[in-house]
């Protein structure tokens, strides 16, 4: 299991300041601005020249890296406040902003379309994955692309050093309580997550099982992980 990073595949006549990471034939994961405490990442998947932009957070020329995979067909949302600049690339790029139907406080009107079980013309299956019990108004969905063994997650499971310790995955601090258990069993190989790098390789579905069946019996451990990369900012 591994993180990857490279500087991007376009000619930028200013210097990007995205970290872009997990890149291979299918799209790849960016971090706008990697010196963000909250380590917000997102990503452009590309399947049959058809483009899917995931929770994207705009930076100068992240625009021109997803146009060199082919044609903008859609942004999608993991969670409802992961709305960030959304709604700017749908209405730039003129295409449906996709809200998987579990989400709640997310956008309504204008380019929002809500969606269940598959992203239309798409591989990418929906998998929601909210709050249980006192936890219900948390909800998310994650993406999957059965193809590439490829997960994407909003906020249930991170890479940032106040999810899990560096390279590992970890669950989100405030949901330990109720962690996404409905992807425990996924054959992950690359996660691309709402927070932090990409994980890829051998490993990530072991790193994932983990992260899931520990959140509970980890909670403090968890707790102070975040309290230490919140005290070492
Ligand atoms: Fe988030």
């Amino acid at each position: 299991m591994n993180q990857t990073q490279d500087p991007g595949n376009v000619s930028h006549p200013y210097p990007m300041t995205a970290l872009i990471h997990g890149r291979f034939s299918g799209g790849f994961g960016w971090i706008a601005y990697p010196n963000e405490f909250m380590r917000r990442s997102s990503t452009a998947l590309v399947h049959d020249g058809r483009v899917w932009v995931i929770d994207p957070v705009y930076t100068t020329g992240i625009d021109a890296e997803i146009e060199a995979l082919g044609t903008i067909a859609g942004i999608i949302l993991t969670l409802g406040h992961h709305d960030r600049d959304a709604i700017w690339f749908a209405e730039r790029y003129d295409v449906p902003l996709y809200i998987p139907g579990n989400l709640i406080a997310a956008p309504k009107g204008g380019p929002a379309v809500r969606v269940a079980g598959q992203i239309p013309h798409s591989p990418l299956e929906l998998l929601p994955c909210g709050g249980r019990g006192a936890m219900a108004w948390f909800q998310e969905c994650a993406i999957w692309w059965p193809e590439h063994r490829l997960l994407i997650t909003g906020d249930t499971l991170g890479t940032a050093g106040y999810f899990a310790a560096a390279n590992a995955v970890g669950a989100h601090p405030f949901f330990r309580l109720s962690p996404p258990v409905g992807l425990l069993k996924l054959p992950v190989s690359r996660l691309y997550p709402g927070h932090g790098r990409s994980v890829i390789g051998d490993g990530v579905s072991e790193a994932v099982a983990t992260a899931i069946s520990t959140a509970r019996s980890n909670l403090v451990a968890g707790w102070v992980q975040a309290f230490r990369s919140i005290q070492g900012r």
